[in-house]
């Protein structure tokens, strides 16, 4: 039986704490009071070293945080996903995306039955995706990959893809065509030869309106552009198949509805990441991903990096009351992270209510934001320094750099450290302009270098953590009917937007679409 965080006896307890110590921590304080702040509040997980110590928290508050988590059942929660039970309980599937980076043959302790067998097929799957890719990848004759997907079926390959420029096949480019706004996909064809051309359609559903709407545009321009071999030039990944097929394209590399848009990467809407980097490194990033999947199955809760850092987001929602985690890559090449946390953060647990469907008391999911570091810096980190809020940072740094360019790196690495030093130690001055007031919290993650495993642990400490303050919350982190609305919405509106009829809309929607018709 699982409990909602505030149905916990910690809550209330939390609660006072908050009101009579933690509201007031000086970070400055603690770390003159405990010697040893930074050994307990750092620690390495696969491939990622974490240092929480720079965070408005102390030991008793973690204590009492993981008492909470005990209670509130996350450690059975997270193993009913892993067996692959129906977690998703208002779609009444089974959340699996760790299945597709579990090596073959390992059974999951408690595990369903049809999990082994689901396991075959993702092997199967992942073998002949991964043979296509080596094909695309030894086929000189095709020089451009365009993937067309939106979402999960493009967030996650395109930061990918880029974070791992480094360990990219020379001699093909990657287009990433999401929205579908003419312009993105218009821009692209420009500069293509359809006889050199890869498409990858990429859509769980193969229903979502903007990837169906470029599919058939990027499938006309082909064979106006005089291609023929659709079966070359097109592939779908998708679980829908048949779909697929009635659109033509034949050439199909399948998966599940028990793995979710945001959680694909892993799955045939990988095969980007895969032509890029190849099958070794696919497989790499796979490993690294099972590697934190395992430490997150296994370590003691106290030492489990993915459950430490979504008490702490809990901890900063519920009871600090702070509504963002602003995210800084200190990498170039990681500089879609942020668009693809927001996703997985944002979509999984904005979510208001509860798995009753009823009203929750207390607030979910913060927004995410961020841009590499160093730009971050000049832009916007003026607020975090000194802005009216408390915006909690979240600094993702590499150690060592691909490139031969060492001292900046060394200037790079400064910058992040001396901006959590900075937000942290702060710095007084009579003149109110210059004062910095400190006390602003930071956590620093820290990879060894950026290469496929370490992006596969990283991207899985991060499922894992929404995993965590989505379960505390009681909310579903694996459905998102609030994308549904606008949808149909947006289809009626076309329909008006061609037909000029306004009746029944409400009077802005209305003056807006006859003055988007007056000047069409
Ligand atoms: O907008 C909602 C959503 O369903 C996302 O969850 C998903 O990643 C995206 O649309 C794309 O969906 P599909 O892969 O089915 O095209």
């Amino acid at each position: 039986m699982s409990l909602r965080c505030d149905q916990t006896p910690e809550w209330p307890l939390l609660q006072a704490h908050f009101s009579s110590v933690a509201g007031q921590q000086d970070l400055r304080q603690s770390f003159a009071e405990d010697a040893q702040r930074f050994a307990h509040f750092s620690q390495s997980a696969p491939h990622v070293f974490a240092d929480l110590s720079k965070n408005l928290w102390s030991r008793d508050v973690e204590a009492l945080l993981l008492d909470m988590a005990r209670h509130a059942g996350v450690e059975q929660h997270r193993d009913a996903m892993l067996a692959g039970q129906p977690i998703n309980s208002t779609e009444g599937r089974a959340v699996l995306h760790t299945l597709l980076r579990r090596p073959a043959g390992l059974s999951q302790p408690g595990g369903q039955s049809s999990v082994a067998a689901d396991l075959a097929n993702v092997h199967a799957t992942l073998t002949a995706m991964l043979a296509y890719a080596e094909t695309v990848r030894a086929d000189d004759g095709i020089t451009d990959v365009v993937n067309i997907g939106i979402g999960g079926s493009d967030l996650g390959p395109h930061m990918a893809v880029l974070a791992l420029e480094e360990f990219r096949l020379p001699g093909k480019r990657f287009h990433f065509v999401s929205n579908v706004d003419g312009h993105e996909l218009h821009h692209v064809m420009r500069g293509l030869r359809a006889e050199n051309t890869l498409f990858l359609i990429a859509s769980k559903t193969f229903t979502t309106a903007e990837t169906m709407t470029n599919a058939r545009s990027a499938l006309a321009w082909f064979s106006d552009s005089g291609g023929r071999d659709v079966a070359r030039h097109f592939a779908a990944l998708t679980t829908n198949v048949d779909a697929a097929k009635a659109l033509g394209i034949t050439t199909t590399f399948g998966f599940w509805d028990w793995v979710g848009g945001r959680y694909s990467l892993w799955s045939a809407i990988g095969l980007p990441i895969a032509i890029a980097i190849g099958s070794v490194g696919f497989r790499d990033l796979l490993a690294g991903a099972h590697a934190m999947d395992e430490h997150f199955r296994t370590a003691p809760l106290e030492q489990n990096l993915p459950v430490r850092l979504g008490l702490l987001d809990i901890w900063y929602r519920n009871f600090h009351g702070f509504t963002s985690r602003c995210i800084a890559p200190y990498h170039a090449a990681l500089r879609r992270l942020p668009a693809y946390l927001q996703q997985l953060e944002m979509e999984s647990n904005g979510k208001r209510v509860g798995l009753d469907g009823k009203t929750l008391p207390y607030a979910t999911s913060p927004v995410l934001w961020g841009e590499p570091g160093t730009n971050g810096q000049h832009a916007f980190f003026q607020m975090l320094h000194q802005g009216t809020d408390v915006l909690p940072l979240e600094l993702i740094a590499v150690r060592q750099p691909t490139h031969p360019l060492q001292g900046h790196h060394n200037k790079l690495l400064a910058n992040a450290l001396a901006q959590a030093q900075a937000l942290m130690v702060g710095k007084a001055s009579e003149n109110g302009h210059r004062h910095f007031p400190g006390n602003r919290p930071s956590t620093f993650l820290l990879l060894d270098a950026l290469t496929p495993a370490s992006l596969g642990a990283l991207i899985a400490l991060q499922e894992h953590r929404v995993f965590v303050s989505g379960s505390l919350w009681g909310i579903n982190s694996f459905d998102q009917w609030g994308v549904e609305l606008g949808k149909v919405l947006a289809k009626d509106i076309e329909a008006r937007l061609a037909n000029g009829d306004v009746a029944g809309l409400d009077g802005s929607t209305a003056g807006l679409l006859e003055r988007l018709r007056a000047h069409a």
